[in-house]
């Protein structure tokens, strides 16, 4: 969810101003997919190397994460949204991860479109523990270890979106892209709407899909 930090510079706002609006974003996009029926749709909030960022700046993305969670959770429950949480969340505050796991318990037996959101989530971390759980229970295959990401339940990663103008994968489900159609935008987060979701949508359709085959 790339250019929060830039949008709000553009208005000479400071970063949190950004993010704030960034998290209106997150609430039309997932209702647009919601509305387009869609399997599931992931969203980048907190990435493992996020921890790098100024100590005021992680503290207002976990306040607008709790505040998120608190104001959201009915409009999930009431929709049927299943709330998924991929990531080594367990390190978060406390009252965060037990926000977390009560909501993912009140949406778990939702049939709808289901809202995944990576929170202290990095890859290549994601794979190394898929793989050591893996190698635990017997054999290292692909097989084996797909079962063990935290994306296990998810469906196949489809379309990745990557927004403004950022052209790289930043350690974000790299295993999951192995055959994903990628779609970049300049378009900065906060100005992302359910009309450029439905344009990457219809840009996905159009495209030849063979997964190596011909
Ligand atoms: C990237 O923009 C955005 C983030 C690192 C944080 C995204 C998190 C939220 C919007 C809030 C919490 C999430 C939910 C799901 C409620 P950036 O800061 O890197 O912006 P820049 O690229 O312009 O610097």
């Amino acid at each position: 969810m790339d250019g929060n930090g830039r949008w709000a510079k553009k208005r000479m706002m400071p970063r949190a101003f950004g993010h704030k609006r960034g998290v209106e974003t997150v609430r039309e996009i997932t209702r647009a997919a919601r509305d387009l029926g869609l399997e599931a749709l992931t969203l980048y909030a907190f990435s493992s190397e996020n921890w790098k960022r100024p100590a005021d700046e992680i503290a207002d993305l976990m306040g607008l994460l709790r505040t998120f969670i608190r104001n959201d959770l009915e409009e999930f429950v009431a929709n049927n949204v299943r709330l998924q949480i991929i990531g080594d969340y367990q390190v978060l505050a406390p009252d965060i991860v037990e926000m977390i796991e009560g909501a993912m318990a009140r949406t778990a037996h939702n049939t709808g479109t289901t809202v995944a959101i990576a929170l202290n989530y990095g890859s290549q971390q994601e794979i190394a523990r898929a793989a050591a759980k893996a190698a635990a229970k017997g054999e290292i295959t692909a097989e084996a270890i797909e079962a063990e990401l935290d994306t296990a339940s998810l469906p196949p990663l489809d379309l990745l979106i990557r927004t403004s103008g950022e052209v790289r994968l930043s350690n974000f489900l790299l295993w999951q892209a192995a055959y994903a159609e990628m779609w970049f935008t300049d378009v900065l987060w906060p100005d992302f709407t359910a009309s450029h979701l439905r344009d990457a949508l219809s840009q996905f359709s159009a495209r030849e899909r063979r997964f190596g085959g011909r």
